[in-house]
C-alpha cells in the first residue's frame, strides 16, 4: 500500500519523513517515481496525473494539496474515489490576513492614495470608521467564515452569503438566491471566496454589481472564473464600482496587455492570498491519511461531488 505525492519539493523534502516515521507501513512515493502503481492508495496533488484510473486501478483517495478543486476534471476520477480538499490552519490564516489587508486598503481608500501619489497630489478624502463599513463576503466555508469573524472582530459590519444556511456570531448570514439581493444592497466591500462551481462561473457580473449601493468595491480571492472582467471593466467606469483588489485573474498569469493592470482603481496580486503551509498541512494531511486507515469517511473536507466542493 503506497502513498504518491505530485507536489513541489519542498513539501516532499517534509512530507515523506513525516509519514514515514508516522506511518512505516505506507510506502511514500514523490512523482515522478510511483513504485507498483497497483499499490497506490492515496494522491496528493494539485494536478492529478493524466490516465488516472488505468495507471492506478487501486487508488481510494485524492488529496487536493490546496483549498480548491476546481483545478481537477472530476469526469476522470471515478465515483468510487473519495476526493478531499486541503482544510489546514495555515492556508486559513493567510487568507484571513489577505482579506484583512484588501479590506483596510479598500477601507482606508489605498488605491487612491497610490494614484495620488504617483501625481503628487495632496489631497485628503473624508474618512469612515470600520463600523461604517459593511463589509460582505460571499461564500461562509472553511475560509470564508473565519474571514467574516477576524473582520466582525475588527470592527466591520459584516454580513455573509452561501449557497446553504449558516449563523456564526456578529455576522449577519444570508442564504440562496432569493436572499441574495438583499445582501448586496448592504455591501460596501464585497469579497468572493466561493468555490468555483457551473453555478458560481461569471457570478460577479453587471447584474451583481448593480445591486451593489453605488460606489462599492470589490476583493475578489477565490478564482479568476468568478469575474467577468468586461463587465467590471464597465462598472468601474461608471462609478458603480469605484475599486476593486483582484488576487486571481483567468487565465494566470494575467497576460501581459490585459486592461486590468494599468486601472488605478485595480490592485493586482499575483494568486499569493494564501497557499497550503508546509508544516500545518502535512501535519493534516497525515491525519487525515491516519483516519482513513482507520475506517472514517465523514471528513468535513470531503468534496461533495453533487455539489462541486
Ligand atoms: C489556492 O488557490 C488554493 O486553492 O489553495
Amino acid at each position: 500500500m503506497s502513498f504518491l505525492l505530485k507536489s513541489t519539493p519542498e513539501r516532499a523534502q517534509v512530507w515523506k519523513p513525516l509519514f514515514n516515521k508516522a506511518l512505516p507501513e505506507l510506502e511514500f512515493h514523490v512523482w515522478p517515481e510511483t513504485g507498483n502503481p497497483e499499490e497506490v492508495r492515496f494522491l496528493a496533488a494539485w494536478e492529478p496525473p493524466p490516465d488516472l484510473l488505468k495507471r492506478f486501478p487501486n487508488l481510494e483517495v485524492i488529496f487536493s494539496v490546496g483549498a480548491g478543486v476546481d483545478q481537477f476534471d472530476m469526469s476522470a476520477i471515478p465515483e468510487h474515489v473519495t476526493i478531499i480538499r486541503m482544510i489546514e490552519p495555515g492556508l486559513t490564516d493567510g487568507m484571513v490576513d489577505y482579506v484583512l489587508w484588501a479590506t483596510l486598503t479598500l477601507h482606508r481608500d489605498g488605491l487612491t492614495y497610490i494614484a495620488q501619489q504617483k501625481k503628487h497630489v495632496w489631497k485628503a478624502r473624508p474618512n469612515l470608521v470600520a463600523v461604517q463599513r459593511r463589509v460582505g463576503i460571499m461564500g461562509l466555508g472553511k475560509l470564508g467564515a473565519p474571514v467574516a469573524q477576524a473582520l466582525a472582530i475588527n470592527g466591520f459590519t459584516c454580513s455573509g452569503w452561501s449557497r446553504s444556511r449558516h449563523s456564526m456570531p456578529n455576522v449577519t448570514c444570508y442564504a440562496g438566491a432569493e436572499e441574495l439581493g438583499a445582501f448586496l444592497a448592504t455591501t460596501d466591500i464585497l469579497v468572493c471566496l466561493l468555490p468555483l462551481t457551473d453555478a458560481t462561473r461569471g457570478i460577479l457580473n453587471t447584474s451583481l454589481f448593480e445591486k451593489l449601493p453605488w460606489g462599492a468595491q470589490l476583493i475578489n480571492a477565490a478564482r479568476g472564473a468568478h469575474l467577468v472582467v468586461p463587465d467590471l471593466l464597465e462598472m468601474l467606469e461608471s462609478g458603480q464600482i469605484s475599486a476593486a483588489i483582484l488576487d486571481v485573474t483567468d487565465p494566470e498569469p494575467l497576460p501581459t496587455d490585459s486592461p486590468l493592470w494599468d486601472d488605478p482603481r485595480i490592485f493586482i496580486t499575483p494568486h499569493i492570498a494564501s497557499s497550503s503551509q508546509t508544516e500545518t498541512a502535512g501535519r493534516v494531511l497525515l491525519d487525515t491519511v491516519k483516519r482513513y486507515l482507520a475506517g472514517e469517511r465523514n471528513f468535513p473536507s470531503r468534496v461533495d461531488r453533487s455539489k462541486g466542493y
